[in-house]
C-alpha cells in the first residue's frame, strides 16, 4: 500500500447548483435531513427502507454486528424475484414495460413485467427439472441479451447461486471462475455480437470446462440460424423451456442465504469470489435505485454496463426491477455503427436516466461534439458515472454537451464488494467537478491515515467505511481470510483500497487505487493476474505489471518481462505475448506496452517493487527505496 499520501487540495473548483426543482421532486428530498435521520438511528432508517418491500416473513433484528461479520434482517424470509417481478405484476405494473433490448440492425425486443415473469418462471422450472437446487452454483457466461437477465432471475427464483462472468473474459479466466465456484451448470450462447462481427462464445466455454468436473450441463442459447449442433450434456435454452409451466413458486430464502458470487480482481493472481446475500442486497439496491437514481414510474433507465459486472447486477437487473422501472439495454457499442450510436438510442428510446463510465465519456469527448449534437437528448433528466474518477474536464464536457448544462451528474462511488452506491452527490445537491460527493444516507465514510485517524480537511488518505451496510459482501468464497482483511487492515473499519481527499465541506475526491489493482477503462484488473498470465507463456521467466496514466482509459497496462534463456526479444514475441494474455484473461487485460528487461527491482525479500518501475516510467521520484536490494 502507498505510504505517503501527501496530497494537498486545490479547493477553488467551480460549483454547479442544479435547478431547485430537482431536489423538490426527488424521492429523497433534502440530503442533510435524510442523513441526520439515518445517523440518529441507523437501524430505524434501514428498517423503513426494508418495509417498502415484500417479505415472506419479517426479521427479528435489523442488524447483528459481530465485528467483522454482519447479518442483516435476521430470520427474515424473502425471494428477490417476488419483489422484482410478482410485486409489480400483482399490482398496477402488470403490463408496464420492464425491459427493452436493442441489438444491431434496429432489432428490438420488449418484455412487459408479465412477460418477463413468465419467461423467468419457465426457465426457472427448466433449471429445476435438470436438477438445479437451492444453493447450487450456476455460471452465466452470456452476451448482453434479455436471456442473460432471464437466466440470472431464474437462478434467483429457485435459490441457485449465480456467478455471472463477463462475456469478454478469456478461457483461463472463465475456467478459474467455474472451478473455484464448483459450478454445476454453465449457461452460455453460441455467439456474442460486437461491432457487426460474431464472436464464438461457446468455443471459449468448451475450452474452459475441460477439467471442470463439477459441470453437469451446458445450456446454450442458439442465436445463429441454422442452429449449431449440440454435444452430449448440452441443452438448448428454449427447448428446455418447452412445455414448462409459467408458474414457479419462488424458493423461500433466508435473508442471509448466499445470493450470488461475483469475481473481482485482488492483489494476488487469484480473483476474489465476492459473496452477496439475499436480504441486505435487495434492500441496498432497491433503496439506491429509488432514492439515489430517483427512478420514477415514467423513467426509462439505461445503464450501459454489462450484467457481468456488479454495476449490471445492481443497476440493470435487481435494483431497477425492484423499483418497477423500465430498463433499457443494448448490445451495441458506443462506436458502432458509428460514433452517434448511444445518442441515437437516447433519442429513439427517450432515455431519461443514463448511467455510463468515465472511459466512455472521454471517448465521446475525443470523437467530438458534432455526434451528440446531431440528436435530441432533451429526454435526459439525470446522467450518471461510475467505475473510476470522473476528472473535471470530463465532468464539464458531460455536463455541458450531454446534460445541456441542465441535468445533474450523479458520480457514484462504490465497488463489487459494497454491492450498492456509497458516495455520490445526491440529485439537487451542489456538484463539484472532481469530487464524487458525500456518503449517502445509510453510509458512514471517512478519509483516514494508515493508523485510522481522520485526516484534516484538504488532505488525502485512505478511504474507509466506518460501519456495516446491508448490501456489503459477507465473505470471499472459500477464502474468509481475504474477507477479514477488508476489516482488519485498519482495525474497526472497512478499508476500501482507494486513496481519497477530503474536501473542506465533506465532499470526497477519489484519487484511485492504493493497492496493486489497475482500473483500465473502468475494469478492475490485478497486476498479479496479468503477471501470472504472462508467466504462463513458455518464453517468459518473470513479469511485472504496472498501470500507466492514460488520457482515454484512465490507465493502461505496461508489462516488464524477463525472458527464459534461449528466447530473444522481438516484436513478434511481443505480439505473441499480447495474444496470449487476450486468450487467457480476455481483451480487457492486454498489456498496451511490453518491455523486455534483464532485471526487475525487488525488495531484499524478493517482492517486486512496482512502485519503482512506475516512478522510472513516469520520471518521478520513487520515494523510499531503502528496502530495494542492491
Ligand atoms: C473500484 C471498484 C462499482 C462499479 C464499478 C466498479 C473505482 C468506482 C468510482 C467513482 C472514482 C471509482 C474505485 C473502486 N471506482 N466508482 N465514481 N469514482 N473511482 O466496481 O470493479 O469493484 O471497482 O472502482 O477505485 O474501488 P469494481
Amino acid at each position: 500500500m502507498t505510504e505517503d499520501f501527501d496530497v494537498r487540495l486545490v479547493e477553488d473548483v467551480k460549483t454547479y447548483t442544479p435547478d431547485p426543482q430537482y431536489r423538490k421532486n426527488a424521492w429523497m428530498g433534502d440530503y442533510q435531513k435524510a442523513y441526520d435521520e439515518f445517523l440518529a438511528d441507523p437501524d430505524a432508517f434501514w428498517e423503513k427502507m426494508a418495509k417498502e418491500l415484500d417479505w415472506i416473513s419479517p426479521w427479528d433484528k435489523v442488524k447483528e454486528w459481530n465485528y467483522p461479520y454482519a447479518k442483516w434482517f435476521t430470520g427474515a424470509k424473502l425471494n428477490i424475484t417476488a419483489n422484482c417481478l410478482d410485486r409489480h405484476v400483482n399490482d398496477t405494473r402488470r403490463n408496464k414495460v420492464a425491459l427493452i433490448w436493442r441489438g444491431e440492425g434496429g432489432r428490438e425486443r420488449i418484455f412487459t413485467y408479465q412477460k418477463l415473469l413468465s419467461q423467468v418462471a419457465r426457465f426457472a422450472n427448466a433449471l429445476r427439472k435438470i436438477g438445479v437446487k437451492k444453493g447450487d452454483t450456476v455460471c452465466i457466461y452470456m452476451p448482453l441479451v434479455p436471456e442473460q437477465l432471464i437466466a440470472m432471475l431464474a437462478c434467483a427464483r429457485i435459490g441457485a447461486v449465480h456467478s455471472v462472468v463477463f462475456g469478454g473474459f478469456g478461457a483461463a479466466a472463465l475456467n478459474m471462475r467455474i472451478t473455484d465456484a464448483d459450478a454445476k451448470v454453465v449457461i452460455t450462447a453460441d455467439i456474442t455480437i460486437r461491432r457487426g462481427k460474431a464472436i464464438q462464445l461457446k468455443a471459449i466455454v468448451d475450452e474452459a470446462i475441460i477439467n471442470a468436473s463439477t459441470v453437469e450441463h451446458v445450456v446454450v442459447l442458439r442465436r445463429r440460424e441454422p442452429h449449431v449442433d449440440l454435444h452430449e450434456n448440452e441443452l438448448d435454452f428454449y427447448e428446455m423451456m418447452d412445455g414448462m409451466s409459467d408458474v414457479c413458486p419462488p424458493e423461500v430464502m433466508d435473508a442471509e442465504d448466499p445470493f450470488f458470487i461475483l469475481y473481482t480482481s485482488g492483489s494476488t493472481g487469484k480473483p476474489k469470489g465476492i459473496v452477496h446475500t439475499c436480504g441486505g442486497y435487495m434492500v441496498g439496491t432497491y433503496y439506491t435505485s429509488k432514492y439515489i437514481f430517483d427512478i420514477k414510474d415514467n423513467d426509462t433507465f439505461w445503464c450501459t454496463a454489462d450484467p457481468g459486472w456488479i454495476t449490471g447486477h445492481s443497476y440493470i437487473v435487481y435494483g431497477p426491477l425492484a423499483v418497477g422501472a423500465t430498463v433499457f439495454i443494448s448490445e451495441l457499442t458506443p462506436d458502432y455503427p458509428d460514433a452517434g450510436s448511444y445518442w441515437n438510442l437516447i433519442e429513439e428510446q427517450k432515455i431519461t436516466i443514463f448511467y455510463t463510465a468515465p472511459t466512455a465519456i472521454r471517448m465521446f469527448m475525443k470523437m467530438g461534439e458534432s455526434w451528440p449534437d446531431k440528436y435530441d437528448l432533451s429526454s435526459l433528466r439525470i446522467i450518471g458515472s461510475v467505475g473510476e474518477p470522473l476528472n473535471p474536464e470530463a465532468f464539464e464536457w458531460y455536463y455541458r454537451v450531454i446534460g445541456k448544462s441542465r441535468t445533474p451528474i450523479l458520480d457514484t462511488w462504490w465497488q463489487t464488494e459494497t454491492g450498492m452506491h456509497m458516495i455520490t452527490t445526491m440529485i439537487g445537491e451542489p456538484m463539484r467537478p472532481g469530487f464524487a460527493g458525500k456518503p449517502i444516507p445509510g453510509v458512514e465514510a471517512d478519509v483516514v491515515d494508515k493508523d485510522g485517524n481522520s485526516v484534516k480537511p484538504g488532505t488525502g488518505g485512505l478511504l474507509v467505511i466506518k460501519s456495516p451496510w446491508p448490501a456489503m459482501l459477507r465473505t470471499v468464497y472459500k477464502d474468509d481470510e481475504r474477507y477479514r482483511k477488508y476489516w482488519e487492515t485498519i482495525s474497526g473499519v472497512y478499508t476500501v483500497g482507494d486513496l481519497a481527499v477530503k474536501g473542506k465541506d465533506g465532499y470526497i475526491m477519489i484519487l484511485g487505487r492504493s493497492d496493486d489493482i489497475i482500473i483500465v477503462a473502468g475494469h478492475n484488473i490485478g497486476t498479479a493476474e496479468v503477471e501470472s498470465a504472462l508467466v504462463s507463456h513458455h518464453a517468459v521467466a518473470e513479469a511485472a505489471v504496472i498501470g500507466k496514466p492514460d488520457v482515454m482509459k484512465g490507465n493502461s497496462i505496461k508489462a516488464f518481462v524477463i525472458l527464459r534463456v534461449g528466447n530473444n526479444p522481438s516484436d513478434r514475441l511481443k505480439q505473441d505475448l499480447m495474444h496470449h494474455v487476450r486468450t487467457t484473461l480476455g481483451p480487457i487485460a492486454i498489456p498496451h506496452e511490453i518491455d523486455f528487461v534483464d532485471k526487475l527491482p525487488k525488495t531484499r525479500s524478493g517482492k517486486i517493487m512496482r512502485r519503482v518501475l512506475k516512478a522510472q516510467e513516469m520520471g518521478i521520484d520513487p520515494g523510499d527505496v531503502s528496502t530495494l536490494e542492491e
